[in-house]
């Protein structure tokens, strides 16, 4: 039966290599194998290096029957190095294995020849070497897809609902496990009386949690899009991680693999879930009946927070106590790291409190962020909400890595980043160096991975609601970092818009429908993205556009440019020629379908990160900005409305976290 299935398998073997769009089919459906060779970094046969490597195949293949599945292992001698690692798929034995590695040897020999660099897949297995160290660092290029070719029929927006839901199972279940062990996790789901989904998700042992998680994201992001559209399998290959999803088993089940039977008391969950609702309901009508309509916003808040502790207790269960304890810093650690939050220590303030920076017994480098005194969110709430970041792993989000709660005390640690905010490196005539294309491309496509995270977290939907440059902090190597999502809301996901009393955020990057009716979604996170990406591609602030401080001026003068057909006058000027017009027209493209003004024609973040992965990939064309004279008006007055009842709003915007 199995075989059969096999045979019917067909593959389609697309491999990109950065974001070129090479293509290749192989009709070797049997036993594919995927070699992909850096040719423009050789060694000379007999030099050092290639002993080196020939002793690290020997290494390699020695080590194929060890009981981890996997070795990580570097030659060096003379002044040349050569670091190379095999991982065997979890579920098939040791000979298999070490038969696996043989070939990947062979056929990467034999078609690298003299590459310096290699990665291979084959059907079991996957190798690769290199002169660079890559251990710990996720890799994500060459992406490997394979594609199952059958149309999946039925429900689509269901099923890759389902293929999501379960990658987010995997991946936090991957990454849990300890590296250097076998980091694969398969997962099995009745989708209908006669269907199941089954999945696999990988990361190789050298990769750390947080590396591991985001890798993880990227790969299961490119399912719905780049790889297998409406397919009923597939795989995402990275040289760090994968998934993979099929409608058939496709390893082999045995006790000691990581089998996650997913969903089994689904129906039984929504449907204590729907109880649960109904009774709330019941009693929040009865009380309205009751007590008339003025706690009708009371109640509705308590059953918000209700359903909220369900899903909170749904998606992390009863490990949340435990991990709870773990992330809880007591008040004296932190008036120790901070010289109990001396000016000297203080390194920015806002509308929620003031940020120090502190050094942690064991030498760590944190941001404390002290939340005003009368805060605005009940302990319980709070608690919630922190347990929920705290799981957040991405390498473009800052950690948040505990917090405090005593008294009237409310802190949170996050990791500290030692780079200035974006505002700062791109706004900021005083700087040492304008950025280059290649960092602005690179610091685009983090921003939207980190804020796919956030959207796509599976159950929790995180919207952030204050994108902006102050809030994007860089790395050392100019990875952006986005933070004060710890401020953001979690919503369930089937709430499609939320509506609120209190619009936080910031002026100029809040969208029409959040500023003006307090209606927030997603895709008002996504608006926000647009703006700022307008910015990063201008170098210009969206307040220095003409005469008044609206972020229609950046959208309505990039939307000018762009239908005059000379995008790139929109270009900073420093840039001087420098950049690649293709991701430049295509950053516009994307920056102007996430500022249209109705929410629902933006693109998701799903969408957008897989238009920034491909250089040739279709994109929609933008709608004009339609907002009127009159709904400029409205906005307008609703401005100076709010912001006489209440500053806050200014005052929210200040960054909160700008380390110096
Ligand atoms: C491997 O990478 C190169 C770029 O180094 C690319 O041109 C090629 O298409 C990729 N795939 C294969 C099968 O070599
Ligand atoms: C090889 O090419 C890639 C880009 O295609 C580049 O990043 C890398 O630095 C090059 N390596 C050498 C040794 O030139
Ligand atoms: C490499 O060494 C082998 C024998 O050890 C020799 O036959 C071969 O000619 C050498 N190749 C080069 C390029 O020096
Ligand atoms: C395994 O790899 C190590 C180096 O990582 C090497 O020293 C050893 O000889 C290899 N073989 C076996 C059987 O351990
Ligand atoms: C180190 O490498 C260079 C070439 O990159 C070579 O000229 C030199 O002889 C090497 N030194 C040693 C000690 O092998
Ligand atoms: C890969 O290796 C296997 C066995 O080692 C060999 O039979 C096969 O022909 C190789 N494939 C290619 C394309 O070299
Ligand atoms: C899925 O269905 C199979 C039979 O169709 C059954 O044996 C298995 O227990 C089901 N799994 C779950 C998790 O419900």
């Amino acid at each position: 039966m199995h075989s059969f299935l096999l045979f019917q398998f067909l593959l389609l073997l697309s491999i990109t290599w950065f974001c070129s769009s090479s293509t290749t089919t192989s009709p070797d459906t049997n036993f594919p194998h995927v070699c992909n060779c850096t040719r423009n970094s050789t060694f000379e046969l007999n030099s050092t290096y290639h002993t080196n490597l020939k002793t690290l195949f020997s290494w390699l293949s020695s080590n194929a029957t060890n009981s981890a599945g996997s070795h990580i292992t570097k030659v060096s001698s003379g002044n040349s190095s050569v670091y190379g690692l095999f991982q065997c798929n979890a579920d098939i034995t040791s000979e298999k294995c070490q038969k696996c590695i043989d070939q990947a040897v062979y056929n990467v020999t034999s078609e690298c020849e003299t590459s310096k660099e290699a990665v291979v897949f084959v059907r079991f297995c996957f190798l690769r070497y290199s002169y660079r160290d890559f251990l710990t660092i996720a890799e994500e290029s060459p992406k490997i897809f394979l594609l199952n070719l059958k149309d999946y029929v039925g429900q689509l927006a269901t099923f890759n609902n389902e293929v999501s839901e379960m990658m987010y199972t995997l991946r936090h279940k991957v990454a849990d496990i300890p590296m250097g062990s076998r980091r694969f996790a398969y997962g099995e789901l009745n989708i209908t009386a006669k269907q199941s989904l089954y999945g696999m998700a990988k990361c190789t042992p050298d990769l750390p949690p947080e590396e591991c998680s985001s890798c993880l994201v990227n790969a299961a992001a490119d399912i719905p899009t780049g790889c297998c559209k409406g397919k009923i399998g597939g795989r995402v290959l990275f040289p760090s991680c994968g998934v993979r999803f099929e409608l058939y088993r496709f390893y082999e089940p045995s006790s000691h693999l990581n089998i996650l039977r997913l969903g089994g008391n689904r129906k039984n969950r929504s449907h204590q879930r729907q109880i649960i609702i109904s009774i709330i309901s019941t009693v929040v009508s009865v009380l309205l009946l009751c007590f008339g309509c003025s706690l009708c916003f009371l109640s509705r808040r308590r059953q918000r927070k209700l359903l909220r502790g369900i899903l909170l207790r749904e998606s992390f269960g009863d490990e949340s106590l435990a991990s709870f304890e773990s992330l809880q810093f007591q008040l004296s650690e932190i008036q120790a790291a901070t010289n109990n939050f001396s000016q000297g220590n203080k390194i920015g303030r806002g509308g929620f409190g003031e940020v120090y920076k502190g050094v942690l017994e064991n030498g760590q480098e944190v941001a404390a962020k002290r939340l005003l005194g009368n805060s605005w969110q009940g302990a319980e709430e709070f608690k919630n909400e922190v347990l929920v970041m705290a799981k957040l792993q991405h390498k473009n989000l800052v950690r948040l890595l505990g917090f405090c709660l005593e008294g009237q005390e409310r802190i949170l640690v996050y990791e500290y980043v030692p780079n200035k905010s974006l505002d700062y490196i791109l706004f900021d005539p005083q700087r040492s160096r304008p950025l280059t294309w290649s960092e602005r491309y690179n610091i685009i496509r983090g921003i939207a991975r980190g804020i796919l995270y956030l959207h796509e977290d599976s159950r929790l939907t995180i919207i952030h609601r204050d994108l902006k440059p102050s809030n994007i902090l860089l790395d050392d190597s100019m990875n952006p970092k986005i933070s004060d999502f710890g401020m953001a809301r979690i919503v369930i996901t089937d709430q499609i818009q939320v509506n609120t009393h209190r619009v936080v955020g910031t002026y100029g990057y809040m969208s029409p429908e959040y500023a003006m009716e307090g209606m927030f979604s997603i895709r008002s996170d996504v608006y926000s993205f647009g703006i700022i990406v307008l910015e990063i591609i201008s170098g210009k602030s969206k307040s220095s556009f003409c005469e008044s401080h609206f972020s229609d001026d950046i959208r309505l003068s990039a939307w000018a440019k762009w239908k005059e057909e000379k995008p790139l006058e929109l270009l900073d000027t420093t840039l001087k020629g420098n950049y690649s017009e293709n991701e430049v027209m295509r950053s516009i493209q994307i920056a102007l379908l996430c500022v249209q003004d109705d929410p629902n024609e933006r693109p998701t973040m799903t969408e957008i990160v897989s238009y920034l992965n491909s250089s040739s990939g279709e994109v929609p064309l933008p709608q004009e900005p339609i907002l009127s004279k009159s709904k400029k008006m409205d906005y307008m007055s609703y401005y100076h409305k709010t912001h006489s009842i209440n500053d806050s709003i200014n005052d929210l915007s200040v960054s909160t976290f700008l380390p110096r």
